[in-house]
């Protein structure tokens, strides 16, 4: 049986998770896609730190190690920031390597080109992991498209301010006790500024511009505002009029053919489709012209369900490349 090597970028909790999972679900992979994976290679900042044991041999902290590794064809990259995990993409793409990304900030602003690049090297690229964390919002899309066109899409795209304004209500947390067991949790990025001022579900949200509309508004168009302003009061008396806080992001293609997004804290009442959505959770809202509108609603962030995800991304690829669907 062929066996090809895989890299994973970064080593927090999104690279942990690939790793245990593919560790874990070793022999079925290996079953159902005909090809044995190894992880070869592992990239951190400081490789002298040993996170799992056992993975001390694979750590490195240069991307000229990861590519000279003999049969290196899949790249998995959960690092942070565009550079330079743009860079170390492009060049595993033009190595002709799959990469699967879970970079949001890297990936809004430099994803199309990256497929393109992709497209001309003839590998693929996964970004599933990238919006919505375990929803799969992104394959989900892509299917719709085929025949609908989308023309709103309305959700909870973070799930730490979603997990902070929902402990606020119910638990009578504070938004910096919240947030500081969000952190523990392994959902906020790495800095959290990025979840609370909306930044993040704003990257998201331009993701998913481009793949429904082919294209994103001017990001100096969009207003972003985050959570930070919502005070505990703000919360308890929304909650006594039966109304509870959203972080909700919401971007469409008007018929004039303008698009045009928002990001932002809304009231939301019991009769509104986000009133349930608590916790970690995400919801995305898909309006259709033929489906109607589709709701889809898992784990926004967490160890498992973004490495899920980007597994899944992988085992699609493979069964791309090798010309058969992947049943499970
Ligand atoms: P962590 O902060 O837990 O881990 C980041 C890892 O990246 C660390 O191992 C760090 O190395 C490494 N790293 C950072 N910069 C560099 C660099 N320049 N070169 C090499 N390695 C680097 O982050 P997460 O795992 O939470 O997130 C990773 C990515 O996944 C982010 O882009 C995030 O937005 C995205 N994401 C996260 C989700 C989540 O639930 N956490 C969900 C969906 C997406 P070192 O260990 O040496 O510091
Ligand atoms: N920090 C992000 C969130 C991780 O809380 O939604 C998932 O993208």
């Amino acid at each position: 049986m062929a066996t090809i090597k895989a890299a994973i970028l970064g080593f927090g909790t999104v690279g942990q998770g690939i790793y245990h999972i593919l560790n874990e679900k070793r022999e079925e992979l290996k079953n159902k896609l005909g090809i044995e994976l190894e992880v070869a290679k592992i990239l951190v900042t400081d490789a002298s730190r040993e996170r799992v044991p056992g993975t001390a041999h694979l750590m490195t902290t240069s991307m000229d190690e990861v590519l000279a590794e003999p049969g290196m064809q899949v790249v998995f990259e959960a690092i942070v920031n565009e550079e330079p995990a743009y860079s170390y993409l492009k060049r595993a793409v033009e190595h002709k390597c799959h990469v699967i990304t879970a970079n949001k900030v890297m990936f809004a602003k430099r994803g199309l080109e990256l497929q393109d690049l992709a497209k001309a090297n003839g590998v693929f690229v996964g970004y599933e992991a990238t919006t919505a964390g375990g929803v799969p919002v992104i394959k989900t899309m892509k299917n719709i498209l085929l025949v609908n066109d989308v023309s709103r899409i309305q959700g909870v795209l973070n799930g730490t301010c979603n997990y902070i304004l929902t402990k606020m209500r119910a638990q009578g947390w504070s938004f910096e006790t919240a947030l500081k067991e969000a952190q523990g949790l392994g959902y906020a990025e790495a800095d959290p500024y990025n979840d609370i001022s909306g930044q993040d579900a704003f990257k998201k949200l331009m993701i998913l511009s481009a793949l429904a509309f082919g294209e994103q508004p001017d990001w100096s168009d969009v207003e972003v505002i985050g959570i930070d302003s919502i005070s505990a009061e703000q919360v308890h008396e929304a909650c006594e009029k039966g109304l509870r806080y959203r972080h909700v992001a919401e971007v469409e293609k008007r018929a004039d053919g303008k698009i045009i997004a928002k990001v932002g804290p809304q009231l939301v009442d019991k009769e509104h489709p986000l009133y349930p959505v608590d916790d970690v959770f995400n919801a995305v809202a898909l309006e259709t012209n033929y489906i109607g509108t589709l709701t889809l609603v898992g784990p926004g962030a967490g160890m498992y369900p973004t490495a899920s995800v980007m597994v899944e991304d992988y085992a699609e690829i493979i069964g791309k490349r090798a010309g058969f669907v992947v049943t499970i």
